[in-house]
């Protein structure tokens, strides 16, 4: 990389140009198999991927969001219900509660990891609740011992969202392996994915397994039988094929991500004017996720990217926050998430990234020397 290069906040490309003849032998299989839709290769990853998660059922589908609607509606989940969550997360993970016609019910972050509060859930149980969806945000598995335990107490379902936490762990367990439902996306960005849009669940249960598979068919056990409202969400043959060649890396790129972080908390931990994420056990970091203080963080993102360094704030807004929610949320109080999204700033991260290079020219930027 020269001084003139542009830093994105992630690069797909040397995952891509490592396993090019790989990709195009995955792509001309499938394509002379002339099966596209549920064949072969998909059920190869899903039990790949059951294998790897430890988990007894992975059921390919289109998407994360998929993934989260599926596993409520398969829970029975509907209107009337209330889900509680991180307000401090994607859009998807509320959006999938209300597309089911259940009310999601927001419970503040902990400062340091960006996660669900543990200790504020109880406070927001009420007759209606049936389930809570933890989400393992920027690669950093939630406190998950805790957060079973108010489930069990409660009689409620666990959903795990990890759409950003694949081969991350907690206590030596796979996040997704843990919840009635584990829910993955393979979105371009995420740290295992797709050449386009996927998804997949995981789950122990039987029934529930059934009842999944059900839903993505059109609601249909029997082709042309169809026994409920479903969807059509797949996972494709070609990014099932495709995703078979990045899953026996994951563990690798996960660890090269942890260095990365390990190389930012070696230059950056003594700026006072910023908090970085800790590198705890079985983080993947999907993102690295900064907190600039002193009401400077959209100051030093424009000045990185006036050094050609991208950024992310993931995320500007507090889920209660947005113009949907606003009204019917008016009560809900999260202070420290809304404090998080004044405040939060994802540097450039990827398993092959030069730390060196892209840490030298972030601290020599006026943005990061200046603070
Ligand atoms: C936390 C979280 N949940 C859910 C999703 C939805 O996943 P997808 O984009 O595959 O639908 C995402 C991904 O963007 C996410 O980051």
């Amino acid at each position: 990389m020269s001084l003139q290069t542009q830093i994105p906040i992630l690069d797909l490309q040397p995952q891509i140009q490592a396993h090019w003849d790989e990709f195009n032998a995955a792509f001309q299989r499938v394509m002379r198999s002339g099966q596209f839709i549920l064949g072969p290769e998909e059920k190869a990853f899903e039990q790949e991927c059951a294998t790897y998660l430890g988990v007894k059922h992975a059921i390919g589908l289109n998407s994360g969001t998929d993934a989260l609607y599926i596993a409520l509606r398969a829970l029975g989940i509907g209107p009337g219900d209330e889900v509680i969550t991180t307000p401090f997360t994607f859009f998807a993970t509320a959006e999938a509660i209300s597309h089911v016609g259940a009310t999601p019910v927001f419970v503040d972050i902990e400062e340091d990891s960006f996660n669900l509060n543990p200790g504020l859930i109880e406070a927001a149980i009420t007759a209606r609740t049936k389930a809570i969806i933890p989400v393992h945000l920027f690669g950093r598995p939630c406190d998950m011992g805790r957060i079973l335990a108010i489930a069990e107490k409660h009689g409620l379902k666990i959903v795990e969202d990890c759409a950003q936490s694949f081969g991350a762990t907690w206590n030596g367990k796979q996040t997704g392996s843990m919840g009635a439902f584990g829910c993955f996306s393979f979105f371009p960005t995420k740290n295992l994915s797709a050449f386009g849009d996927g998804g997949m669940l995981t789950t122990d249960d039987e029934t529930l397994a059934a009842e999944a598979r059900m839903l993505r068919a059109h609601g249909s056990r029997k082709k042309y039988h169809n026994e409920a409202v479903g969807y059509n969400s797949r996972l494709d043959e070609l990014h099932a094929a495709m995703l078979r060649v990045k899953l026996p890396h994951i563990d690798e790129w996960n660890t090269q991500r942890r260095a990365v972080a390990q190389g930012y908390h070696d230059q950056l931990s003594s700026n006072p004017s910023l908090v970085l994420p800790k590198i705890v056990d079985g983080h993947v970091f999907h993102q690295f996720t900064v907190r600039v203080k002193a009401g400077r963080r959209d100051e030093v993102q424009a000045a990185l990217a006036q050094a050609g360094i991208g950024t992310m704030v993931y995320y500007p807004l507090p889920i209660h926050h947005l113009k949907l929610y606003l009204e019917s949320h008016a009560a809900t109080r999260c202070p420290v998430a809304e404090q998080a999204a004044k405040e939060v700033l994802s540097l450039p991260i990827w398993p092959e990234m030069d730390k060196s290079f892209v840490i030298d020219r972030l601290k020599s930027s006026m943005a990061i020397s200046c603070l």
